[in-house]
């Protein structure tokens, strides 16, 4: 079986990208290799930083490796909080004040457009493969839902009337950015075999 380490301090990252791969990669966690670093994230793309992450893992631990990078993009802000959103609201990675942030932004805004992009850079052998998961969607006037974490109870995904902290982890885990992005990650995998 395929061994990767999943350069991500989030447990609900680490969580959802393993119950979408399933049991057909072994997943170590930056705790399991005793890494403790906050790896620095300082490109202003999301490629840049998944990049970023996963060579640092590739150069201090020698080990395949893959880190992922996410945004929320909405369209009347141009793309904004894109890169930045875990630092919307400031440095504190506060995912209340981020959410406070943007629906007061949205205030009367008719277009309420958004999406939800995330970069997997992928380090196998050395070599560097890119990934990117993409959910349409629209931005609530409201928090809805506990389930999820970060911008989940602000986002509906196209073709669903329940935010993504509504809908519960399952589905979210089969519909989303990240799922998208771990999916083409596994087919890849898949094509070296
Ligand atoms: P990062 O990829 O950890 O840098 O995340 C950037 C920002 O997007 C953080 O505020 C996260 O909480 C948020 N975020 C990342 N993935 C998701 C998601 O699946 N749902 C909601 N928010 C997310």
């Amino acid at each position: 079986m395929k061994k990767f380490v999943f350069a991500t301090n989030n447990i609900h990252k680490l969580e959802e990208v393993e119950a979408i791969i399933g049991k057909k990669i072994e997943i170590f966690s930056l705790k399991d290799i005793g890494c403790v670093t906050d790896i620095p994230e300082t490109s202003d793309t999301l490629e840049g930083n998944a990049l970023q992450k996963a060579r640092f893992i590739y150069e201090k631990y020698h080990k395949d490796c893959f880190a992922d990078d996410t945004g929320l993009e909405v369209e009347a802000l141009g793309g904004a909080p894109g890169v930045y959103s875990a630092r919307y609201a400031g440095e504190a990675h506060n995912s209340e004040a981020n959410m406070r942030k943007l629906l007061l932004e949205l205030e009367g805004v008719e277009n309420r457009k958004a999406r939800f992009r995330t970069v997997f850079a992928l380090i196998l052998n050395g070599k560097e493969h890119l990934f990117e998961g993409i959910v349409n969607g629209e931005i609530t006037k409201t928090r809805r839902g506990m389930s999820g974490f970060g911008y989940d109870p602000i986002f509906v995904p196209d073709g669903y009337t329940q935010t993504f902290a509504e809908m519960g982890d399952a589905l979210k885990n089969k519909i989303s950015h990240r799922a998208i992005g771990v999916q083409k990650l596994c087919k890849f995998l898949n094509t070296l075999q």
